[in-house]
């Protein structure tokens, strides 16, 4: 006995969307480990995902009895009809279970391919960072400079100056960058255990923000804050560059001063946390 028509389709075009989820997921993996471009690596996990998709719905389609289903009383003695259509319900029966295993077979292919393509950006998880983070080129007597690499003398800037430094020989390290600024020494909250940090108001903290990373060089003198111009998050200078507005989840990190007994600016050790945004150090101590 045929299938009837309609199940049969659905089992056709259950099988070829399968196949092709199972050809869209591997194109991804292939595509992600050749590092092709974003926009391949989209449409073949596309058509991944489309395919699955398809193939499960044809699966309900092809497999599932669609109904309305009226079940005749059976005769208790079967006419020799009666015993044909059994027959014919067995054979249908045998049919329909060869279907089912193909089915699962390529529902299998498919969903492991897909699973393969969830799987494969973890390769792109490198090492933690961890206390590589914490190992910025500031330490204890290293020489504060400019962006051209000159030292800062102690009275470079006066209240209310601020400007861009680095670890000498360290001219531009994104790691490095600081912001120095100098407000009036009587002025200063500092948090406990910070108390000679700021020689003669000198305040010196990470330029890179918390939130995100973006630098943060706004300096508001009226309000004594630091402002950082992507999301607004805003740094109370005169309390450990508290975060006091907007998004950033800890204060700045601070990097204590001293002056050597040339007149010049020197770090008085490192930041005292790692620089950068506070997801980067998430449960850590
Ligand atoms: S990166 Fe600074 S507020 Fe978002």
């Amino acid at each position: 006995m045929s299938e009837p028509r309609g199940q049969g389709a659905a089992t056709r075009w259950g099988v070829i969307a399968f196949v092709v989820s199972t050809l869209g997921s591997a194109g991804f993996v292939v595509a992600y480990a050749v590092e092709a471009s974003p926009q391949w690596q989209g449409v073949a996990l596309s058509i991944g995902l489309a395919g699955l998709g398809a193939g499960l719905v044809a699966w309900s389609k092809g497999l599932m009895p669609q109904g309305p289903e009226v079940e005749e009383r059976p005769d208790i003695e079967p006419s020799t009809d009666e015993e044909r259509k059994t027959a014919a319900v067995f054979t249908r029966g045998r049919r329909s279970i060869g279907r089912r295993r193909l089915f699962g077979s390529l529902l299998v292919a498919a969903t492991g391919a897909f699973a393969a393509t969830i799987l494969t950006p973890i390769r792109s998880l490198g090492p933690a960072p961890r206390d590589k983070l914490r190992s910025t080129r500031w330490g204890a007597g290293v020489r504060v400079v400019d962006e051209r690499g000159h030292p800062v003398a102690a009275d470079e800037l006066d209240v209310g100056g601020v400007l861009t430094v680095f670890p000498e020989g360290a001219v531009k390290s994104a790691d490095d960058q600081t912001v120095l600024l100098r407000v009036g020494l009587e002025e200063i909250q500092p948090p406990p255990g910070r108390e000679d940090w700021s020689p003669e108001g000198y305040l010196a903290y990470s330029k890179i923000c918390t939130h995100a990373g973006c630098p943060v060089g706004l300096f508001q003198t009226d309000t004594q804050v630091l402002l950082c111009p992507c999301h607004q998050a805003t740094f109370a200078v005169l309390d450990g560059a508290r975060s006091v507005f907007g998004p950033a989840p800890r204060p700045l990190p601070q990097l204590p001063l001293a002056i050597d007994d040339d007149g010049f600016l020197v770090a008085g050790g490192g930041f005292s946390e790692p620089p950068g945004p506070g997801r980067w150090t998430l449960g850590r101590p």
